[in-house]
């Protein structure tokens, strides 16, 4: 849903995250600040471990689960850190200094993951599309059978590309970065061993992330894990090992209980292909603008583009500006525009911003 200024004006948020979430999300999450389901005291004041706050994180835990579908051998956490934090954390625990983990080159974040994997054991790249300025999808995967786990990013939120075909059967332990399109479509998320994600985008607010671990892939590394970047104590203490991020738990258990009202990811995934046809229909028709991905490996969540007349650029972004739409300037590293399409943005945002596409197309095409 599109945010209301003070003015009462409607306020489109494209940005790639921090990102729109619902506006009942909001709502709520600003009503517990206040007071916390009547209790007259503030989320912000309740301690973690009282009858108060058990009940939020477990509630969190229960519907990643229950919208995952997952089987009793994944568990979920919520921990600290950021998704940054899992590029360092998953080769601590799955990664032995001596082995191979085969990773996939697809965008800045893969990259990032992959120079932290490196500090850990060896690291191949099974495909990349560096080549390529990252603007597709590997295709034809070459993955050692010896790597303790292979690892992609399934949705490159820079790039704007997103793996559709997931490599399930590559003979090793799966692990994704799904920062950017979590419980945004329906995956067979039993046949990852680890997801990761910030919460940030498609889930709740900054400050927490979410683990997916498949509890048998853990205690297979020689090397001593501190207490609190090792995955199987926060299983143990059920993500209660420290304080969590209370607030960005909530939040997360709000959107969690938003997204499961809805009908859950099939339906978050009908509405996201209907935004995204949307979008990139409309931009298919308009020739003054350019996409830059390669259009079956094309995000549903970040639909990156350029316009041809480079002159024009800034003055689109100021008719952007105008009409209340923003986040729609490009990554600094790759330029042009960026529309990002998460769960809680709206169809009448993606109408909004393409019929201004349309209008701008017709002034100066
Ligand atoms: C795909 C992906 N991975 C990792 C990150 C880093 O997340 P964080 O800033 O939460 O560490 C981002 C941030 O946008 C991302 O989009």
């Amino acid at each position: 849903m599109a945010m209301v200024n003070s003015q009462v004006q409607v306020i489109h948020n494209f940005g790639a995250g921090p990102s729109v979430l619902p506006k009942e999300v909001f709502e709520e999450a600003s009503q517990a600040i206040l007071n916390f389901n009547n209790t007259g005291l503030s989320i912000l004041e309740i301690g973690h471990r009282t009858p108060l706050f058990q009940p939020v994180m477990d509630e969190a835990r229960a519907l990643v689960k229950e919208l995952m579908n997952l089987d009793n051998d994944h568990e979920v956490l919520f921990l600290h850190g950021g998704a940054t934090t899992q590029f360092m954390q998953v080769p601590m625990n799955l990664l032995n200094e001596n082995e191979l983990a085969s990773y996939t080159d697809t965008g800045t974040w893969a990259a990032k993951a992959i120079k932290e994997a490196g500090l850990f054991g060896h690291v191949e790249i099974a495909g990349s599309t560096k080549e390529a300025k990252y603007t597709s999808i590997p295709k034809d995967l070459v993955v050692s059978p010896t790597a303790a786990y292979l690892h992609i990013t399934t949705n490159e939120t820079i790039a704007g590309t997103q793996w559709k075909n997931i490599p399930y059967d590559c003979g090793v332990p799966l692990v994704a970065d799904m920062s950017s399109d979590i419980l945004s479509r329906q995956l067979d998320f039993n046949k990852f061993d680890l997801i990761y994600a910030g919460a940030q985008k498609n889930m709740g607010a900054a400050g927490v992330n979410i683990i997916v671990v498949n509890k048998n892939i853990l205690g297979k590394v020689d090397r001593k894990i501190p207490t609190i970047l090792d995955y199987r104590n926060h299983i143990k203490e059920a993500s209660m090992l420290n304080t969590p991020p209370v607030f960005a738990v909530y939040v997360a258990m709000l959107t969690l209980r938003w997204i499961k009202k809805q009908g859950g990811v099939t339906v978050m995934e009908k509405l996201n292909a209907a935004k995204a046809d949307l979008f990139y229909s409309t931009l298919d028709s308009l020739p003054i603008f350019k996409g830059v991905v390669a259009k079956e490996d094309r995000s549903m969540m970040n639909a990156v583009f350029i316009i041809e007349n480079p002159e024009l650029e800034k003055e689109f972004l100021d008719r952007c500006k105008k009409e209340n739409m923003i986040g729609v300037k490009g990554h600094r590293s790759v330029g042009g525009f960026r529309v990002s399409m998460y769960n809680a943005l709206t169809i009448e945002s993606v109408k909004a911003i393409t019929d201004l596409m349309k209008e701008f197309a017709k002034t100066k095409g």
